[in-house]
């Protein structure tokens, strides 16, 4: 446990009828129609443009609006961030703990009121939601925990007369930016390990869910940051988000998100004509299932069901590519369509959808941009019905392609396709290379019994995340610490015992007594 003592955030009994009806009952009454977001920034006169958010699930249906922070907005935050550093810096490692404990203990308890925004705003099932609010919930408490045990000065050994210690520090104002697919895990994961550490932090949520971002950071005031120490700041990545990461006074960078905008940041930092800033990116995959013929098909089918189409595969931990020996390929994929076409697609606020929406008009684009050049170049394997009273939302169903070789996949497809690729006995080599050669290196499933196998993969795959006989989604904070590697990121691993020491900065005093 590297000395973190916390636990975990209490689950729902998803198999349980009557509470899943109960919880489904308090969503639907905290869901509104009126929910407004607007740049947290003290002092500010904000006069960007305000912009209407649609349910990703019927876009007729607005659920609320935010307002864009300009750039004179961006100037005070930036302002207000420098002068707010010192008192939180200076603020208890301990009291800073308390604070973001504090905050667990009110998301946990509002749990419908974010489910419902989790719901709207991003199109999320309630099982999602439910996991959303819960990894949220873990972050707060794991970064408190984790402040607790580390910022203890600590003493050194050296010779007499002479006292050695090793303090933390935070580094200054760190910027947040983070993605649409997990709006209030990630977002307030970032932000919490941030704050826990010291830094005055500026938070830009993915322009998709700003409503989701504007509460979190509500309830974080809540609970006690003080309102420059954590502000909110809404716009385009393009925009705001290249204002922030360009200016001097930012000490570092939290980001999560596609690994060109990771690339973009990196170069906005190293030409500031400032110290250099720290850059913490979390970014794409090109995930892997590799299952060979000792696997059991059935599990297969189920895990690879799993990872490529919960959330509606948008997720950067989703297998992407099944790699499926020869000799149970055809039982696998004639299983796969099978179970594919009991997949129900539609509206995310009812219990008995299994796939909602995708994020919006763009992201719909994109796959049947793909699923066009499939049709042409590759085989359908499974196909899944789109239900009809889906007709208004941005909804794409479920697919599977068999193609010949990882290579032809020049990007990610951030969404639920599943490509398989079948391999031979005397492959397996050369199916890690290639997997290898994506660049990526996010996670990877192992679907097999023999142990020499298992072992072969595991230490020659560069990923991250390696899951043996199971879901390849789905990282537990603290259990899983979760990031990539090459393409996929810089690391530390979020939820993990390294992240928070990447915020901050560190002082060896030495004394001669
Ligand atoms: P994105 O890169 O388009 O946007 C992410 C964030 O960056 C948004 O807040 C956006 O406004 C901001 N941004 C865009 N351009 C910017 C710029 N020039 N300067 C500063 N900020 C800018 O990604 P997305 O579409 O929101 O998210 C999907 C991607 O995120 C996928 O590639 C997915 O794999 C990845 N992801 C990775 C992880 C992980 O932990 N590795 C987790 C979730 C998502
Ligand atoms: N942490 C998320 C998962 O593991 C991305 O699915």
């Amino acid at each position: 446990s590297y000395g973190i003592e916390r636990n975990n955030s209490m689950g729902v009994n998803l198999a349980n009828d009557d509470h899943l009806r109960t919880l489904a009952e308090q969503v639907n009454a905290a869901t509104k129609s009126d929910w407004r977001a607007t740049p947290l920034v003290p002092g500010a006169n904000v006069t960007g443009p305000n912009i209407a958010v649609t349910n990703p699930a019927d876009r007729r249906e607005t659920v609320g609006q935010w307002q864009a922070a300009d750039s004179a907005t961006v100037e005070t935050a930036l302002n207000n961030a420098v002068n707010a550093f010192d008192a939180w810096n200076a603020t208890p490692a301990a009291s800073r703990a308390a604070i973001l404990e504090h905050a667990a203990d009110l998301l946990e308890a509002r749990m419908p009121q974010y489910i419902a925004l989790c719901t709207k705003e991003a199109g999320k099932t309630i099982p999602d939601g439910v996991a959303e609010v819960r990894e949220a919930v873990d972050f707060l408490r794991y970064y408190g925990a984790q402040a607790r045990a580390l910022f203890k000065p600590e003493a050194l050994p050296g010779p007499t007369g002479e006292s050695n210690t090793l303090q933390l520090s935070g580094r200054g104002v760190f910027v947040c930016i983070s993605p649409w697919n997990f709006p209030l895990a990630i977002f307030l994961g970032q932000v919490a390990a941030a704050l826990a550490a010291g830094n005055a932090v500026i938070a830009k949520p993915a322009e998709q869910t700003n409503l989701i971002g504007y509460y979190a950071i509500k309830l974080l005031h809540e609970a006690g940051v003080p309102e420059a120490a954590v502000q909110f700041l809404p716009g385009d990545g393009a925009t705001v988000g290249a204002a922030l990461t360009r200016d001097p006074r930012v000490a570092g960078v939290a980001f999560t998100g596609s690994t060109d905008t990771a690339r973009a940041i990196n170069r906005a930092l190293a030409a500031r004509d400032a110290a250099i800033g720290v850059l913490i990116a979390e970014t794409g995959g090109q995930n892997a299932l590799i299952a060979d013929s000792s696997s059991l098909p059935e599990q297969v089918v189920k895990d690879a069901i799993s990872s490529a189409f919960t959330s509606a595969g948008q997720r950067c931990s989703a297998a992407r590519v099944l790699f499926v020996q020869d000799d149970i390929a055809d039982k696998v994929t004639h299983m796969l369509a099978g179970a594919m076409a009991e997949l129900k697609v539609g509206n995310p606020g009812l219990l008995s959808t299994d796939v909602g929406p995708v994020i919006d008009e763009d992201a719909l684009k994109m796959l049947k941009d793909h699923a066009a050049r499939m049709d042409t170049e590759a085989t359908r394997i499974g196909e899944v019905e789109v239900d009809q009273e889906a007709a208004h939302g941005s909804f794409f169903a479920p697919r599977a392609y068999a193609i010949g070789s990882i290579d032809v996949l020049h990007k990610e497809v951030f969404g639920p396709v599943l490509h398989v690729v079948r391999w031979k006995a005397d492959q397996l080599d050369n199916v890690i290379d290639a997997i290898n050669r994506t660049g990526y290196g996010l996670t990877l499933g192992i679907h097999s019994r023999i142990d020499e196998t298992v072992e072969k993969i595991s230490s020659r795959i560069k990923v991250g995340n390696c899951y043996v006989n199971r879901n390849q989604i789905g990282a537990v904070v603290g259990v899983q610490p979760f990031g990539g590697q090459n393409l996929s990121g810089t690391g530390p691993k979020a939820g993990g015992p390294h992240y928070l020491p990447r915020f901050t900065t560190e002082k060896t005093i030495t004394i001669n007594t």
